[in-house]
């Protein structure tokens, strides 16, 4: 029987990458649509020596409906994993018509081919950025949202919104807590372009020589250790939630047409931890010191996952260390090249 067909818009990116990994592992046949512009068509390479053969790549743009009507007919799309979006939270401030143009001008064609073709089926990337600063912790799918902190946030919140709106859609919507790590053969990982703003790859190419210093973003913020804490997730965890939610889709078992799920471990952790833990498995020192706070961060969040574990059921298998571990050897790998 042919694999059914999936519709994986930056599918060169680094959660959509290591998800057409789990797609292809569980049976499916992952179609990549990906622009190229936060992304290297070298993680095509990565993809290929892990799935033994090199999947459908498109390289265009999910805003364009004419393309995206013709990638359905000719490879029979049965339903879509949406990943392709911009997601750096200052640029989105300081460009945000560039945001909202990407990311919801994206879901827009995206939605019109899905209404035409009548393959309605879609799994969103979300974020916890809809949750802001919460007021307690942790944070359950029905804790309040908060009004976005940037165009970026808005673009997520706005998209769960339209979803919600479409009638005749079934959407498994996922908030993704902080992905990190690699895939563990270090064959595709995360490959930021530029200067890193997230922590874990400016962690990493501190450690490699790239960077100087690692900059904690604050150290009196009201936490145990006066950093800031967040629920990290291995990227490979997520990627195989995607593939438990597509089968949900695909099977008919979802019990809402809108279901939302938090995709995190339950676990928060703080900058600290990160690094120390980071020297910990990997025996090497990380060059930091603690800096002002950064505009815009949230102090603390972290999931609550009992309705991804119970409706979904799905949890984490991999744990800080494993994160940290394969999140170095990635770099290692990327610096070796
Ligand atoms: P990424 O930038 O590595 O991947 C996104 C991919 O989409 C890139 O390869 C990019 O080239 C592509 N793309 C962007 N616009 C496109 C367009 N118009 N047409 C075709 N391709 C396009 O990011 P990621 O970390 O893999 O994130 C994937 C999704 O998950 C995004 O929607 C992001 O907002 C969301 N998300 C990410 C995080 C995170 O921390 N990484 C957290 C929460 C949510
Ligand atoms: N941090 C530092 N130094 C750095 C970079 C980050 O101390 O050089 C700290 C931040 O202050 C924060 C933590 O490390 O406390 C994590 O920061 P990241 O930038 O890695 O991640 P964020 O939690 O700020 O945001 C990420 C994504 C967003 C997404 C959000 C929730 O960048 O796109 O997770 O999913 F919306």
């Amino acid at each position: 029987m042919a694999r059914p067909s999936i519709l994986v818009t930056g599918g060169l990116g680094f959660i959509g990458s290591h998800t057409a990994v789990c797609l292809h592992e569980a049976g499916y046949e992952p179609i990549l649509l990906d622009n190229l512009s936060n992304s290297n068509r070298s993680a095509l390479d990565g993809i290929s020596s892990l799935m033994g053969y090199t999947p459908t790549f498109i390289e265009g743009d999910v805003c364009d409906p004419d393309l995206l009507r013709r990638l359905f007919e000719e490879h029979n799309i049965e339903a879509t994993i949406h990943f392709a979006a911009f997601k750096a939270v200052g640029e989105s401030i300081a460009e945000p018509l560039k945001y909202y143009q990407n990311n919801m001008g994206g879901l827009m064609s995206l939605l019109e081919v899905m209404k035409e073709t009548g393959k309605n089926k879609v799994v969103f990337s979300s974020s916890c950025t809809v949750y802001g600063e919460p007021d307690q912790v942790p944070v359950t799918e029905s804790s309040p949202t908060k009004e976005a902190e940037s165009p970026y946030g808005a673009t997520k919140q706005m998209g769960e919104r339209v979803l919600r709106d479409m009638q005749w859609a079934e959407v498994q919507c996922l908030r993704y807590f902080n992905p990190i790590g690699a895939h563990p053969s270090a064959a595709i990982g995360e490959l930021p372009l530029g200067v890193p703003n997230n922590l874990i790859p400016y962690l990493t190419q501190t450690v490699a020589g790239i960077r100087q210093e690692l900059t904690v973003f604050g150290g009196d913020y009201d936490t145990p250790d006066g950093t800031c804490i967040r629920d990290y997730i291995h990227v490979m965890d997520l990627a195989e939630a995607h593939v438990v939610s597509l089968k949900r889709l695909l099977e008919n078992q979802a019990q809402e047409r809108f279901e939302v799920f938090n995709i995190g471990t339950g676990d928060g952790y703080s900058v600290l931890d990160v690094i120390n833990t980071f020297e910990k498995v990997n025996g090497l020192p990380v060059p930091h010191r603690i800096g002002e706070r950064r505009d815009g961060d949230v102090i603390q969040v972290w999931a609550d996952t009992s309705r991804v574990n119970s409706v979904l059921g799905w949890k984490t298998q991999r744990g800080l260390e494993d994160m940290l571990r394969d999140a170095w050897r990635w770099q290692q790998r990327i610096a070796s090249q």
